[in-house]
């Protein structure tokens, strides 16, 4: 081979392996880019140096000299551009963010089984007419007693039963305090008509609490849904269609309703609210028509206005809807159960 033939193949070569040192992007492309070139079995550079050889051997020192100024040029250019990427990628991890890492997609959560529960009572009830109320769930005596027709002697005030907030000991005994965490969303039925004239229609739904043993169906804090409906001439049957309309929505057109007799200080006559859906009968709670005792209490006229009201448990209409058998699924946190809804 004649040296200026050589000369301009090591020109080019060193050309084109610099401006590809230059260009590389990342450690990888790098590495291809250096045994293309640099390669000790067939790298670019070292098909050249075979060339060497053919060359006249007074011209030999010029192109040796020439080749391994190209040599040294070729792997300097070489050792920037690896310094040029480890620095950047030593720079990306040291502020933690790698944009060529694929993302991580994040964990989003729900609404819990009971609030979508309730939203969707509320839903069905608003297309019965009814509007949503609300009331405290620390009560005072006469909301959650009295103006419902439960004499101070009624068992439903024990102690026992219920949580008082506090009990100042007198010296002739132990004496109640006014204020308890409400047994029952009754409550709402009161403040509501102590606010509005008649006509009503409203639903409540939200936490009671009694101070009952957990177990699978029991636990201290519940919710309930409270309806009350008050008009002129409305009648049991008026009571009867809602709550079916109501669980046909809930349930499916398949479900049947049972009234059975009942007693409860505030509605008369009472009757406890039973379905029957893909074969097993739930008791749901109780309802009655308003007792006119309650009327006087609120300051409404018993002769010219009638009403009817109810009140359901709200975990035991979500557990028979989705065959949970222990209401205390519900309040564990568990998201192996919670996921699912
Ligand atoms: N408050 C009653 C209970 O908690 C249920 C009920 C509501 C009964 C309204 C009649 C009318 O058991």
């Amino acid at each position: 081979m004649a040296l200026d033939e050589f000369l301009v193949e090591l020109d080019g070569l060193t050309d084109s392996a610099t401006e590809s040192l230059n260009a590389a992007l990342d450690v990888d492309s790098l590495e291809a880019v250096r045994i293309d070139l640099l390669g000790a079995k067939s790298g670019r550079l070292k098909a050249l140096q075979k060339g060497l050889a053919a060359i006249d051997s007074a011209e030999k020192p010029v192109a040796g000299k020439r080749f391994n100024e190209a040599k040294q040029k070729i792997e300097a250019a070489y050792a920037a551009a690896k310094e040029r990427l480890t620095f950047a990628v030593a720079q990306q991890s040291a502020a933690g963010f790698d944009p060529t890492e694929p993302g991580c997609k994040p964990i989003l959560g729900h609404l819990h089984p009971i609030t979508q529960t309730i939203e969707e009572l509320k839903d069905i009830f608003a297309r019965l007419g009814f509007s949503v109320a609300d009331g405290p769930e620390i009560e005072d005596e006469r909301h959650n007693f009295e103006a419902l027709n439960i004499a101070r002697s009624h068992p439903a005030r024990d102690p026992l039963d219920n949580f008082y907030l506090q009990t100042a000991t007198k010296s002739a005994g132990a004496e109640r305090s006014e204020w308890l965490l409400r047994s029952q969303t009754s409550t709402v039925q009161i403040r509501v008509m102590d606010e509005t004239p008649p006509p009503v229609r409203i639903v409540s739904l939200g936490r009671v609490y009694r101070p009952d043993t957990a177990d699978a169906t029991h636990y201290p804090m519940f919710h309930q849904i409270e309806g009350l409906l008050v008009d002129t001439d409305v009648t049991m049957a008026d009571l009867k269609s809602v709550l079916r309309m109501f669980c046909s929505s809930y349930l499916g057109e398949d479900v049947h309703v049972r009234f059975r007799p009942s007693f409860f200080p505030f509605t008369e006559p009472s009757v406890e609210v039973d379905m029957r859906w893909q074969d097993g009968w739930i008791e749901m709670g109780g309802a009655g028509m308003v007792d006119p005792n309650v009327f006087e209490a609120v300051g409404y006229d018993p002769e010219k206005v009638t009403g009817f009201a109810f009140g359901l448990g709200v975990e035991r209409l979500c557990a028979r809807r989705y065959g949970i058998t222990d209401i205390r699924e519900f309040f564990k946190n568990d998201v192996r159960f919670l996921h699912q809804f």
